[in-house]
Order: structure tokens, then C-alpha cells, then sequence
């Protein structure tokens, strides 16, 4: 637009050129023209300016600190107690409490930011930067006193003289905090804790901290606010690179809430479901803690599997750039696991087929990425089995749970996790012929030939998803004729035709 407006200066100028000293009426109108000119670009101008104010996040934010209060339950908390105590000391916070239901019985003379959001409401009623005015914010858990009254400012002190890399700074509400190490794998679903070295930056803090950051960098999360709040502020700030640093000196008094058991029973039992639903939203689905322990959110065997049918041997999450979900990694480890143990008491010889033979010659574990588990069986052995038997009448639920069932796709078997999770390892009956391992109908993959039965002759034993298997002889030399030379040593998706490793 100011393009078109300052080429019609000239373009009218232009025409009365000629008649300047001439016609005195072409001075007037070459005066209008400059005027109307200067009124149009005026108005574009008003007009972009205001574009830009209605778009963005552009009101200033104004210098001091707002106390967030999201860590309290709304049965049993000491909000008043709190809001007294940090207000009282100092007049100038701001105090906003922060909940997904308004707290039970009401507390009046409390800001209360409702998170969630209300169907007859603009949506900006439940947005934090309707509500946060000021540059910093302090994530504040139930329970703290402000005492001594500076201990906030200590903390800005602490963030604004922190190295260019820490975006939080922590304090002690409570206990001493200690230093973690936190990395993140949205590839492999994986929020991992450890002890942070001396020479590192703390990615997260264990116990009950105070966190006091930059309101905007606050606003950048789209996660602001989700319980455990704190886990959850971490998880998102390692996927940004933002490091933690914990403020040497400043403790905060507190007094845990919920002060009753039952009110603690309560609350445990709320953040184990707030915890579980935070993760699978933000995508992680094992959590490894300092101690070692391990958390799993994700499919089990009352849930169904967690990715849809699969469509060109590509599963869904691989689409996203993740590998398959810790959980099913385990249900799969579990599922064959308990299948061995079955044909091997039953006497029906096995081996390790296809794509699940690839990952035991790679590391002794199920391909990262697959979504299945492959055996070849013999065709004659089928009747050993109880379980292949009652398979090949219809389906077999066997005492552990595990459905057995001979596959609607073809000509195999299948043993479902359960019921309603269909995680499934297949069995894949071949007999021989002239020296040859065949059968009498094929899946079309480019692996799923026929090889000499030489290569079962012995069998031989691997490790595989955390027990042993057994596998042909030569497993590597079988591997290069059916999968390609290179396939060993260069990892590739189940169909790259579709989606290759390291993109499109
Ligand atoms: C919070 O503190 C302010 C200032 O001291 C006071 O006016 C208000 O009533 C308090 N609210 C509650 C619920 O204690
Ligand atoms: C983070 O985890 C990934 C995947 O588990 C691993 O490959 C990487 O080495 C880890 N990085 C650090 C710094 O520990």
C-alpha cells in the first residue's frame, strides 16, 4: 500500500508539470493531491498499527512480580494464610490463584484465575496473560510464608544476574533442594532424572521449590500451568535448552498442605491421576527417577493398544518422528516372553523371524521402532500345543490373559497382550520341502521368503527383549539374503518407500 501511494505523487505531478506557471489552479490541485496523498498514508499506516496491537501479546508488561498459586488442593489449603503473609509484607505483589475448579468452600477477597474454561465465557477467561501483568512470576506452592519479606527480591536478584542459559531459579520451600539432571526424548518418550554433576546446569530441582521466572517465557509454555507443576515446567523447559539454577540461601518457611491423612490421601491419589494425564499430553510416557525408579503412562493390558491399526507396516507415531511407546516396548517383551515359555514347554520348534531376528543381531532386543514380534514356526508342530490347537478353532484366552488366535489376515497365528490391547507376536507356520522352508501363502514383504532349512539345523540361542530365543544358525549370513547386504549396520524403517529413517 505505501508502495501505491508515494507512486502517485509523481504520476499526478507529473501531469500538471508543464502548466506549473500557466494555471494557478494547478497548484491547488497539485496541493490537494499532496494532501490527499498524506491523509492515505496516514490512515494505512493507523491502520496496520492497530493490526498489530489487536494480534499480539504487545502490552507491556510492567516491573515487579505476581505470585502464582497452582500447588494447593481446593478441599484443604492455606490460602488465606498465604495471601496474608506475602501481601502483608508486600502491598506492591500481586497474588493470583490459580485452579482448574474454584476452591470448595469459596474463599472470598482471592484473585482466582479458573483454568478451565467456561462455554459462555471469551476465551481469554482462562488465558494466564489476561491475567499476568507483571514481568516476573513466582510459582508459589500452598503453604509458604513470605518471611523475611525480601526473599522474592533475592531471587530476581539471583535471575537477573543468572548465566545466559538459566531461564528459572529455584528456592527452597521447605528442605534443601538438589540439583537434577534432566533429559528429555519426545523420540523415545522419555523423561530421564539424574543427579546433576558439579560442572552442569540443573535442568530440574527435587523437592519443594519456589520457581521465579520471566512472565514471557512463562507464556511460551503450552503447558503453563498443568499438574505436577513442577515436573511439568521442567519437561518443558529441558525441550527448550533453558537450564534451572537454584538460589543459594533463600528458604522459604512452609507448612505442607494437606495437613490431614486424609486430606493427603486425597491429594496423593489426585496428583498420581494429574500426573499420569500431564505426561501422555505432553507426550511422555516413562519417567526414570534419580532413584532409579520407574514410571510408565500409557496402554496396559485393561487399555487398548496406543497406536491405531497400521497401514503400510508404518505405524502412526513413526509419522511424528517418535519411536514405538515405552509401554508397548514392554507389553511386546512381555507378550513373547510368555509365548516362548508356552511353545518351548509344548516342544514346538520356534525362531526368531523377520524384523524381530534384525534386532536381536543388532542389540538382542526388539527393533525401537517396531510394533510387532515375529516367529516362524513348524507347521507339523502346531498340534503339540494347547494353545495353537484351541487357536485354530476360533481364539483362546490362556490363564495369563494373552488371546491366542489364528490371524484373519492369513494363514498364521497371533497372541494378543489381552482382550483389548492388541500388542500382538505372530507365528508363522513353515514346513520343508526339498530342503527348503516354506508356506503355503506369503505377506508380500520383500523379507518373507522362503530359505533353506539348513539354517535351523541346529537352532541356535540369542538374546532377545530380555530373555533368550531361539534363532536360526547363521542368523547373520539369513539376514543379508533376505534383508540386503547392508542391513545390519544401517537401521531403516519397516517400509521407506513410505517414510525413510532421517525423513521424508
Ligand atoms: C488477602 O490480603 C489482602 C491484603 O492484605 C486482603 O485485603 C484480603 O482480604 C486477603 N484475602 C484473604 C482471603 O485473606
Ligand atoms: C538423553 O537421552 C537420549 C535418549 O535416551 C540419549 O541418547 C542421550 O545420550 C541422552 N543425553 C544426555 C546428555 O544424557
Amino acid at each position: 500500500m505505501y508502495g501505491l501511494v508515494s507512486m502517485q505523487v509523481p504520476a499526478h505531478a507529473a501531469s500538471c508539470d508543464g502548466l506549473k506557471m500557466r494555471c494557478p489552479l494547478c497548484r491547488v490541485l497539485i496541493a490537494l493531491t499532496l494532501l490527499c496523498n498524506a491523509l492515505l498514508l496516514y490512515y494505512t499506516w493507523h491502520l496496520q498499527f492497530r493490526s498489530v496491537g489487536r494480534q499480539g501479546p504487545q502490552t507491556p508488561l510492567t516491573p515487579g512480580i505476581t505470585v502464582v498459586v497452582r500447588e494447593f488442593r481446593t478441599f484443604e489449603h492455606g490460602l488465606s494464610d498465604l495471601n496474608q503473609s506475602f501481601l502483608r509484607s508486600r502491598p506492591s505483589l500481586s497474588l493470583l490463584i490459580a485452579s482448574d475448579t474454584l476452591p470448595y468452600p469459596p474463599v472470598p477477597g482471592l484473585r482466582i484465575l479458573k483454568l478451565h474454561p467456561s462455554p459462555d465465557q471469551p476465551s481469554v477467561a482462562s488465558r494466564l496473560e489476561s491475567y499476568i501483568r507483571t514481568r516476573l512470576v513466582a510459582l508459589v506452592p500452598d503453604g509458604t510464608s513470605l518471611n523475611p519479606p525480601d526473599l522474592l527480591d533475592r531471587m530476581a536478584r539471583g535471575l537477573r544476574e543468572a548465566p545466559p542459559g538459566v531461564r528459572i531459579v529455584a528456592a527452597a520451600a521447605g528442605p534443601p533442594l538438589h540439583c537434577l539432571h534432566l533429559n528429555v526424548s519426545l523420540k523415545k518418550w522419555t523423561a530421564s532424572y539424574r543427579s546433576a554433576l558439579k560442572s552442569e546446569t540443573c535442568g530440574a530441582v527435587s523437592g519443594t521449590a519456589v520457581l521465579l521466572l520471566r512472565s514471557r517465557d512463562l507464556f511460551e509454555l503450552p503447558f503453563p500451568l498443568a499438574r505436577p507443576l513442577h515436573s511439568t515446567v521442567f519437561i518443558q523447559a529441558a525441550l527448550r535448552g533453558w537450564g534451572v539454577q537454584i538460589v543459594e540461601g533463600v528458604s522459604f518457611p512452609r507448612t505442607p498442605f494437606p495437613a490431614t491423612d486424609h486430606g493427603r490421601w486425597k491429594a496423593d491419589l489426585a496428583e498420581r491421576q494429574e500426573e499420569a494425564s500431564t505426561m501422555r499430553a505432553l507426550g511422555v510416557r516413562l519417567v526414570q527417577a534419580v532413584d532409579g525408579g520407574e514410571r510408565l503412562f500409557g496402554c496396559s493390558k485393561e487399555t487398548p493398544r496406543c497406536f491405531g491399526t497400521v497401514v503400510g507396516e508404518t505405524p502412526e507415531y513413526l509419522y511424528e518422528g517418535r519411536w514405538t511407546p515405552p509401554c508397548c516396548l514392554r507389553a511386546l517383551r512381555d507378550t513373547v516372553r510368555h509365548v516362548i515359555k508356552l511353545l518351548e514347554a509344548s516342544g514346538v520348534r520356534y525362531w526368531l523371524e523377520g524384523g524381530s531376528l534384525l534386532g536381536a543381531a543388532r542389540h538382542g532386543d526388539i527393533i525401537p521402532w517396531d510394533y510387532d514380534v515375529d516367529l516362524g514356526i513348524y507347521l507339523e508342530d502346531v498340534v503339540l500345543s494347547a494353545e495353537l490347537r484351541g487357536a485354530q478353532g476360533g481364539s483362546l484366552v490362556d490363564s495369563e490373559g494373552y488371546v491366542w488366535e489364528r490371524a484373519v489376515e492369513g494363514d498364521f497365528f497371533r497372541v494378543q497382550y489381552s482382550q483389548s490391547n492388541h500388542l500382538h507376536v505372530d507365528l508363522w507356520p513353515f514346513y520343508p520341502r526339498d530342503g527348503v522352508m516354506t508356506r503355503d501363502s506369503w505377506t508380500g514383504h520383500p523379507q518373507d521368503v522362503e530359505f533353506p532349512e539348513r539354517f535351523l539345523q541346529p537352532l541356535q540361542t540369542l538374546s532377545f527383549a530380555g530373555g533368550l530365543a531361539q534363532a536360526p544358525n547363521n542368523h547373520i549370513q539369513l539376514l543379508r539374503m533376505k534383508f540386503g547386504e547392508r542391513a545390519i549396520e544401517e537401521p531403516e524403517y519397516p517400509n521407506p518407500a513410505l517414510l525413510r529413517m532421517g525423513g521424508r
